[in-house]
């Protein structure tokens, strides 16, 4: 009971409300759920014990309200220009059955708070057939559509859009987010139950409206979805209040509200989405016709079916089941159901089999919603132990988009399982286009191409993105290729998360033999400049086509790929290293590269390169040091290296050192691997 108190003090606290109504800097925020708001609710909208606020429930022809109590200043005087204002709120819908429901939420700004007239279903308990259009509405509502309506030019059952005095939208969009890095918008489903935020941007000056939306757990985009010049005076009064609708017709849904905030003349307060209240668990239906077709047939028979009935019911629950906690309601968008994944990959067929290794098997799936084409990893998980900062990490990674990397999609949890869902690439692994014979053999410019690509993926990596990320791994065989055939870095099962700027800490000594830098091996301590180390040997195994460790049967040639290329260096014929089955290639770029990739496998760290430096000199922008002054300590550096290998070998034995293993596509990629779960 305390506890409940203090949380309504907290809210009441939060919900900071300044009415300094005529200066026009009204702004208030509701961050940590709606418990103890101070909202006029109507209908069916309630604010449950854990403090969402729930507009309607699963019931059909429903409507509810939640409008600020007060009524908002927009303009300074009669006549005047419209404030520029901005508003974002987090929501979620959950229907009734998978991928049905209605009708969706608006959020309104209304000279009224009296909707006894509005109509639910299409009208969004806003409006009704005689008021739809009217000018003398004064309402302005962004829509979250999730039925496509005819009469109302709806463009399709999941869009976005901006209605001026009617539920017909001024202009609509699918719904979907911009991805900043890629540059792509990405389609969102309403209904699929996850967190979304939405962004609601006025400019009185440019008079621009602007609707952005996005999942919960990625940053507000760059470019709204919706933008619209309307001259708001003509459209709203002085006065107006704020609020939120919803309706349900014959389709139903639970529309929820997480949090909001509003600010005038301004950007609205940011949501803290760590102290948003947490949605119930999805209990969505699916839609099944078996009872209510064979039932009621003959009574005998009906027992026998029912019978049946239950007991595929409870088999298929126990197929089904999987294993979710409260603490994993967070990462919803990244949490697959295993129902879906069993149905991606025809109930993991051993058809649709990628591979297998160490750590369990991979499949090939296409999820059938969105016919994505997929990776799935399944290994097997017993320990509860570390689990909980290990999908934390999954999460966190699922968050970087890179074209040159991997993306992880999201994982699923059963008893003892553990699934990470992955983007399919259709051409498999690098490893195998440079060391196997059945594939044809990349030309100069592809290989290029390739070590840019992941060069720029790791520049983002330990560059670019919130956090550092050390990958730990890179090898050819860990670089996969979509199909344009881009470098697109794989499984960060064993990158470790560092906030910039703190000091990595020793951890598990994970990595490839022949890649592995030697201050590495000797003090297990993985940094942006050890990945660094690992990139140039890739790069030399690309442009050579030899593995960076050949076994000692094939002794006309050095062990080690660096000293290989290092001597050929020294005597002036660096560009023989070349792989032969390269044909065409320019010299002087190919010098580049290969000087390049004896610069990033420097035994000293202090002597490589930054991944920024590298694309750098990569793209030409800045021209590739002088090698002399520092390789002279080359050969003295490498024979060490070579004693830290076998230190290294001898102290941590571990399978994936195995030189020359080759990877014949994504699984040997994914599995080859420690997913390192600290258990
Ligand atoms: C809620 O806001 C209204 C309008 O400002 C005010 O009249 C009422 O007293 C407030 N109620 C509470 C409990 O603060
Ligand atoms: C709301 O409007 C209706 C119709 O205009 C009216 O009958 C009703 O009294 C109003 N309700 C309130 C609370 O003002
Ligand atoms: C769009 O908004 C204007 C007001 O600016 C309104 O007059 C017009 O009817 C709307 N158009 C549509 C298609 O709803
Ligand atoms: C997004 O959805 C729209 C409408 O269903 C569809 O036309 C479009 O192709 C989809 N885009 C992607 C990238 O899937
Ligand atoms: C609306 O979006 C456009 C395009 O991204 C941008 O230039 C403009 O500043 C935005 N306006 C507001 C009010 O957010
Ligand atoms: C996208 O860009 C905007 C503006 O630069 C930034 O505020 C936002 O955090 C970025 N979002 C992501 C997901 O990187
Ligand atoms: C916007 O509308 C208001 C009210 O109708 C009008 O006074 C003003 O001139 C309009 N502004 C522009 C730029 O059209
Ligand atoms: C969000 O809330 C959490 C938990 O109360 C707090 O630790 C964190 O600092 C907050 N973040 C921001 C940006 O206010």
């Amino acid at each position: 009971m305390q506890f409940k108190q203090l949380r309504v003090l907290v809210c009441i606290l939060i919900m900071e409300y300044l009415s300094a109504s005529s200066d026009g800097d009204d702004h208030f925020i509701f961050t940590n759920g709606f418990s103890g708001a101070n909202l006029s609710l109507d209908g069916a909208a309630t604010i449950t014990p854990n403090g969402l606020l729930r507009l309607t429930r699963v019931e059909k022809q429903q409507k509810g309200h939640a409008i600020f109590p007060n009524r908002l200043q927009f303009r300074r005087s009669p006549g005047g220009n419209i404030f520029s204002f901005s508003t974002t709120f987090v929501f979620a819908i959950i229907p009734e059955y998978y991928n049905l429901g209605g009708h969706g939420i608006v959020f309104f700004i209304s000279p009224t708070m009296n909707f006894s007239t509005a109509i639910p279903s299409q009208f969004f308990g806003i409006l009704n057939s005689n008021t739809n259009g009217d000018p003398s509405n004064h309402i302005l509502a962004i829509e979250l559509d999730t039925i496509q309506n005819s009469e109302l030019y709806d463009i399709d059952d999941d869009h976005v859009g901006i209605d001026i005095n009617s539920v017909q939208s001024n202009t609509s969009k699918h719904a979907a987010y911009f991805d900043n890095l890629t540059s792509e918008f990405h389609n969102l489903s309403l209904l699929s139950g996850e967190l979304m935020q939405v962004w609601v941007d006025y400019d009185g000056g440019e008079m621009t409206l602007n609707v952005t939306i996005s999942p919960v757990q990625v940053m507000k985009p760059k470019r709204p979805l919706l933008s619209l010049v309307v001259n708001l005076s003509s459209i709203l009064l002085d006065s107006m209040y704020v609020g939120f609708s919803s309706s349900t017709g014959t389709v139903v849904a639970s529309h929820y509200l997480l949090g909001w905030s509003f600010k005038m003349n301004g950007m609205a307060d940011a949501l803290n989405i760590s102290t948003l209240p947490s949605i119930p668990k999805l209990a969505i239906k699916e839609k099944s016709k078996y009872l209510t077709i064979w039932l009621p047939v003959v009574v005998c028979v009906a027992l026998l079916t029912g019978l049946s009935v239950a007991i595929f019911m409870v088999k298929r629950r126990i197929q089904f089941a999987e294993l979710i906690e409260d603490w994993e309601l967070q990462y919803g968008p990244q949490r697959f159901s295993y129902k879906a994944l069993f149905k991606a990959t025809k109930g993991f067929k051993d058809k649709e089999l990628l591979g297998i290794g160490g750590f369990g098997r991979v499949y090939k799936g296409v999820l059938a919603k969105s016919n994505t084409e997929i990776a799935v990893k399944k290994m097997s998980h017993e320990s509860r132990q570390g689990i909980r900062e290990f999908i934390a990490e999954i999460a966190s990674l699922g968050r970087l988009r890179h074209r040159n990397l991997v993306q992880l999609l999201g994982y699923c949890r059963r008893r003892g399982e553990l699934f990470l869902v992955y983007d399919y690439m259709p051409n498999g692994s690098l490893d195998k286009f440079l060391h196997s014979q059945g594939k044809p053999a990349l030309n100069w410019p592809q290989r290029l191409h390739i070590i840019k690509g992941v060069a720029s993926g790791l520049e983002y990596l330990h560059e670019d993105w919130e956090q550092v990320v050390i990958h730990r791994d890179i090898k050819a065989n860990n670089v996969l290729l979509d199909s344009e055939l881009n470098g697109r870095l794989g499984d960060f099962g064993l990158a470790r998360l560092y906030d910039h700027d703190t000091d990595p800490q020793t951890t598990h000594i994970v990595g490839t033999m022949g890649y592995l830098a030697p201050e590495f091996a000797r003090t297990g301590r993985a940094t942006t400049m050890t990945d660094v180390f690992a990139f140039g040997v890739f790069i030399l195994e690309v442009v050579c086509g030899r593995r960076p460790i050949e076994p000692k049967s094939q002794a006309d040639h050095q062990i080690l790929l660096v000293d290989w290329v290092v001597e050929n260096w020294q005597r002036g014929t660096i560009v023989d290293t070349r792989d032969p089955r390269m044909e065409e290639y320019k010299d002087d770029d190919l010098e580049l590269v290969l000087e390049l990739g004896l610069l990033c496998s420097h035994p000293l760290s202090a002597s490589r390169p930054t991944m920024r430096q590298v694309v750098q000199y990569l793209n030409g922008d800045a021209p590739l040091p002088q090698l002399s002054s520092t390789i002279a300590n080359f050969n003295l550096q490498s024979f060490q290296q070579n004693k830290g290998f076998d230190e290294y070998v001898l102290s941590y034995p571990i399978s994936s050192a195995t030189p020359g293993r080759s990877g014949d596509d994504q699984s040997e990629v994914l599995l080859n691997n420690t997913v390192d779960l600290d258990v």
